[in-house]
């Protein structure tokens, strides 16, 4: 590290933590307060051990006999100024540590709320994994250096103090007083700079190591499956090795500096001891003088080391810090309209695309974005169900996003009952749609927990009116504590299709008036998804059926639609019946044919995931 580069990490993190003070001013006032009385109180204890010595000890060795006052006098200020030390400690050590736990915290919610204020454009640019670090590692390492800062601040007091009482006492000490603090100053800096990099290359190995480790249990089906062990096991032990190394050479600096920084003040001492020997024969001073000025050597090794602490972590207080402000400073969260629709108007809702063009932000801003949808225009009428029909990668799932508002389009509108979404509020928008994604999401909570998602008057009746409408009631009846099962981290307890009904009952629970379904029910029986598709076209409740809007690969799930819309290339190539596609569009009969003996020879080596009784019994007349 160039030194003028970490005089820059040294200025940019006294910035970081001016701003923990701004954040925190009184309870850095109480802790540096504790820590100035204790530096305060540490060289009172000098003096006092000086003037005991001096006026108790050498008087009581010349007489041979002890006065009683004197030693009480002593007694009761020592115990006086430990007690006022300990209240210091105390002060000190609470003050720090609050400041330091409620910063990490304050810190953790402003980074997840602006997580959630961030566009999915923004989420689609950053790594989870970094997005974990950020609230975790990244906000500790900003505010590590606030647990020793007013340690360090009030050694600094001391430090003058100290300096200062020297030369009240005598020049000639506090010449010593000169050349040794500093040195230990300089010391410690020095100490601090080699420490930075090492700390830091420590710090890196040890995220990626456990970044291996994350990813080897992650994908352990992989590994195991393809016989990975031994590889993985060597990637493993290569990363775990250089951080053994990392720490070893971290350990060897402490090694060499430890001691240089326990001698110091030793020397110091003895250099106080042979200067203050003449000086007390020249009678420039007294023993009781000596004595103080020896002890207050000793005493002083210790606290400043604490400045130490501070510059040690400064380097990677700023790193967290930077990484911390990306987030923060992001921008481009989508902005919600003041627009509400009557939140009791049950009627389905009309989805529509006016000439929508979108591509995705590239993922470095130099690079061109490629444009990803053209020229998309369609109508969902309301109560109506519309399939979405087209190759892999061709934007459907897009169009999905698009139609909840989870991105914006470059140009052209998407309306719901006619007002652009981008008008809508954000409750309005929640309780009007429902996207049921491609990748199903289950929280590690319980059944209820993942269908309610605490939103207000879905109780228990209205979890299992969603769980029926999705086929799923056979199931979660059949768990062993019915919607309290806990359903384990990401839906590891359930099947691919159970999990995947799971998250269609989420949607469904909030009645909403328009339902996105991208590609929701591949996992689960042919003939449960048509049920599925057949009971919210028609609820057997008796409810409002809801507007639908869904991917679709099945011959028998686009049958049931009214109107089948076939993209290609971000482009609608054709629209209509699924009987007039298979006759007039070449590509989709070849898409919904090949997709189909997919899924026969899919049948016939895997079983579906286990039918409820409830559908085994429901015909579904579907066009086959
Ligand atoms: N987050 C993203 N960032 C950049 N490009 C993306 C992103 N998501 C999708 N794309 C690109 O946009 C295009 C359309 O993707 P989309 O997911 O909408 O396809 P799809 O029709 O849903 O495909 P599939 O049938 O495989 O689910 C693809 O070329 C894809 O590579
Ligand atoms: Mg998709």
């Amino acid at each position: 590290m160039a030194s003028g580069t970490s005089r820059d990490v040294v200025g940019r993190g006294l910035r970081v933590l001016g701003r923990a003070i701004r954040e925190q001013p009184r309870i850095f006032a109480v802790a540096v307060t504790g820590s100035v009385l204790f530096g305060l109180m540490v060289i009172a204890s000098a003096y006092v051990v000086g003037g005991v010595v001096g006026k108790v000890v050498v008087p009581a060795v010349a007489r041979g006999s002890v006065t009683d006052g004197a030693l009480a006098l002593a007694a009761a200020a020592l115990f006086g100024i430990s007690v006022l030390r300990v209240v210091g400690i105390f002060g000190r050590r609470l003050g720090a540590g609050y400041m330091q736990y409620r910063l990490q915290a304050t810190y953790r919610r402003r980074v997840t709320r602006r997580y959630l204020d961030l566009p999915l454009a923004w989420h689609h640019r950053n790594a989870t994994g970094t997005l974990l670090s950020n609230a975790n590692s990244d906000v500790e390492a900003a505010w590590y250096p606030i647990a020793p800062l007013p340690f360090a601040v009030g050694t600094l007091v001391m430090l003058v103090g100290a300096v200062v009482s020297l030369f009240l006492t005598d020049w000639a000490l506090a010449l010593v007083g000169l050349a040794v603090f500093p040195a230990l100053f300089a010391l410690n800096v020095v100490y601090s700079r080699r420490m930075a990099p090492r700390q830091a290359r420590a710090q890196r190995l040890r995220a990626e190591v456990s970044g291996i480790a994350h990813e080897s249990f992650d994908g352990a089906l992989v590994v195991k499956t393809m016989g990975r062990e031994a590889q993985e096991t060597a990637r493993f032990a290569a990363r775990a090795g250089d951080l053994r190394d990392a720490l070893i050479s971290v350990g060897r600096l402490r090694g060499v500096f430890d001691p240089m920084l326990e001698t110091l003040p030793s020397l110091g001492t003895l250099a106080v001891l042979v200067v203050g020997a003449i000086r007390l024969r020249q009678g420039a001073i007294t023993v009781t003088e000596l004595v103080s000025v020896a002890f207050l050597f000793t005493v002083l090794a210790f606290p400043v080391r604490a400045i130490g602490w501070v510059l040690a972590e400064l380097p990677r207080s700023v790193a967290g810090w930077d990484r911390l402000r990306r987030v923060l400073d992001a921008t481009g969260e989508m902005p919600y309209g003041e627009v509400a629709f009557d939140p009791a108007t049950p009627a389905p809702a009309t989805l529509a695309f006016h000439d929508v063009h979108f591509g995705y932000e590239p993922a470095e801003a130099h690079l061109p974005g490629t444009e990803v949808l053209g020229e998309v225009t369609f109508t969902v009428p309301a109560g109506k169900t519309v399939a979405l029909v087209g190759p892999t990668g061709a934007g459907k799932s897009t169009i999905a996003s698009l139609a909840v508002r989870l991105v914006d389009p470059r140009t052209g509108t998407v309306t719901l009952d006619g007002v652009d979404v981008r008008e809508l509020t954000a409750a309005s928008l929640a309780s009007t749609v429902a996207l049921v994604a491609q990748v199903p999401f289950v929280f590690d909570d319980t059944v209820r927990a993942n269908i309610a998602l605490d939103r207000p008057g879905i109780d228990d009746e209205e979890v299992w009116a969603a769980l029926r409408l999705a086929e799923a009631d056979g199931f979660v009846a059949a768990l062993p504590e019915g919607l309290d099962t806990m359903v384990g981290e990401r839906g590891t307890s359930l099947s691919g299709g159970q999990r995947q009904r799971l998250t269609l009952a989420r949607a469904l629970a909030g009645r909403p008036r328009l339902l996105v379904l991208d590609d929701a029910t591949s996992a689960v029986d042919p003939r449960v998804e048509a049920a599925i598709l057949a009971g919210l076209r028609a609820p057997a409740d008796g409810g409002a059926p809801a507007s639908i809007l869904v991917v679709a690969y099945r011959r028998a799930t686009i049958a049931l639609a009214d109107e089948v819309i076939y993209v290609e290339q971000g482009r609608v190539v054709a629209r209509g019946t699924h009987t007039d596609l298979l006759a007039t569009v070449p590509g989709y009969a070849d898409l919904v044919t090949a997709y189909e003996q997919a899924e026969q020879e899919r049948e016939q080596t895997r079983t579906y995931d286990e039918v409820t009784p409830l559908t085994s019994g429901l015909e579904v007349e579907v066009d086959r």
